[in-house]
């Protein structure tokens, strides 16, 4: 925030929850659970919710038609930094509702305030999540959280600069790096913002030179973390086995050195899980541009000229379909 003094809430924010939308529960259920691992905490006719820490509700799914990544959950250090963020968002003219009860407790949290952020995301901000001391039952050993939070999101946007300014001014997001990925003739410009030690908790993609947006969805990724590496293979094999196309196999990235695969969800948008993500030492750390996404691997699963032609061409007929809708952002 330039025109006025305001503390730096820099490292005093993280993701802290996901609300997404489906009516594929089932499958939804059998990838959260089955493949990737997570404590299911709730399962209902309406309502899934997943644990990986201790706190009660880390991933819902609430049954509904959009099939899409509808809420994350921002949750900050204390009331204070919760204070700051209200009223930056009041000085930008940016309107913030407070929850019913029903709602808070639906995201495992005491509180929340919602503001409709960019591509209409709703930005969920909160400092009590409610925890339980109830013993985990995962597949895996343990997913990273902490003060950084759950991983990260990868979003395209037509307006880049607009979604990168709410980051930074609403968050005091910091810019880790850039990667310049060519595909199918195309050049994407990624950008990776952090808020707090990990590398990046948000990374904004853009097509150079095209005014369009490839992806149906809110989020192109939703990124999990997990700690070894053996965790990673273990899930990747058991998400393979369910029948889940893994839309990339396992690489690694240039830029954080997060080892990771990205397999497709029930609702259409990608989860990527990953692990060795890099924490950020400020006073060394300086920004830099990487030629490509990956290091090694990271190959979709289905290969060949006619995956790539359908894929393309999907990705194709919905850039076409989002020029005749503008982007939202509320700056
Ligand atoms: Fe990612």
């Amino acid at each position: 925030m330039a025109n006025r003094a305001a503390p730096d809430i820099f490292g005093a924010s993280s993701m802290g929850y996901a609300l997404i939308e489906s009516n594929r529960l089932e499958q939804w259920r059998s990838l959260l659970q089955d493949g990737i691992g997570l404590h299911l905490a709730c399962a209902d006719e309406q309502t899934l919710a997943f644990r990986m820490d201790d706190h009660q509700r880390r991933i819902i799914i609430q049954r509904g038609g959009q099939e899409d990544f509808v809420a994350v959950g921002w949750q900050l250090r204390d009331q204070a930094t919760l204070d700051e963020v209200l009223q930056r968002l009041q000085c930008l003219g940016i309107e913030a509702q407070i929850s019913d009860p029903h709602e808070a407790a639906h995201r495992g949290v005491k509180r929340f305030w919602r503001v409709v952020g960019p591509k209409r995301m709703a930005v969920e901000l909160f400092w009590e999540p409610l925890l339980t001391d109830q013993p985990l039952e995962m597949l895996n050993a343990g997913f990273i959280t902490g003060p950084a939070g759950m991983g990260h999101l990868a979003i395209t946007s037509r307006k880049p600069q607009q979604m990168r300014r709410f980051w930074e001014d609403i968050l005091d997001a910091r810019a880790s790096d850039h990667i310049v990925e060519r595909i199918a003739g195309l050049t994407l410009d990624i950008d990776f913002f952090r808020v707090n030690e990990r590398h990046h908790s948000i990374a904004i993609a853009r097509l150079r030179g095209l005014p369009m947006d490839p992806i149906r969805t809110r989020i192109q990724h939703m990124n999990l973390l997990t700690c070894s590496v053996g965790e990673l293979t273990d899930a990747f094999l058991r998400c393979r086995k369910l029948g889940f196309e893994m839309a990339h196999e396992i690489g690694e990235h240039p830029n954080d050195r997060e080892q990771s695969f990205y397999v497709m969800s029930p609702s259409g948008f990608e989860l990527e899980l990953g692990w060795n993500a890099l924490v950020i030492d400020e006073a060394q750390w300086q920004t830099t541009s990487y030629q490509g996404i990956s290091l090694w691997g990271h190959r979709p699963q289905k290969t060949g000229a006619w995956n790539s032609f359908t894929t393309n061409l999907g990705s194709f007929v919905q850039g076409l379909r989002s020029l005749l809708k503008p982007e939202y952002s509320p700056l």
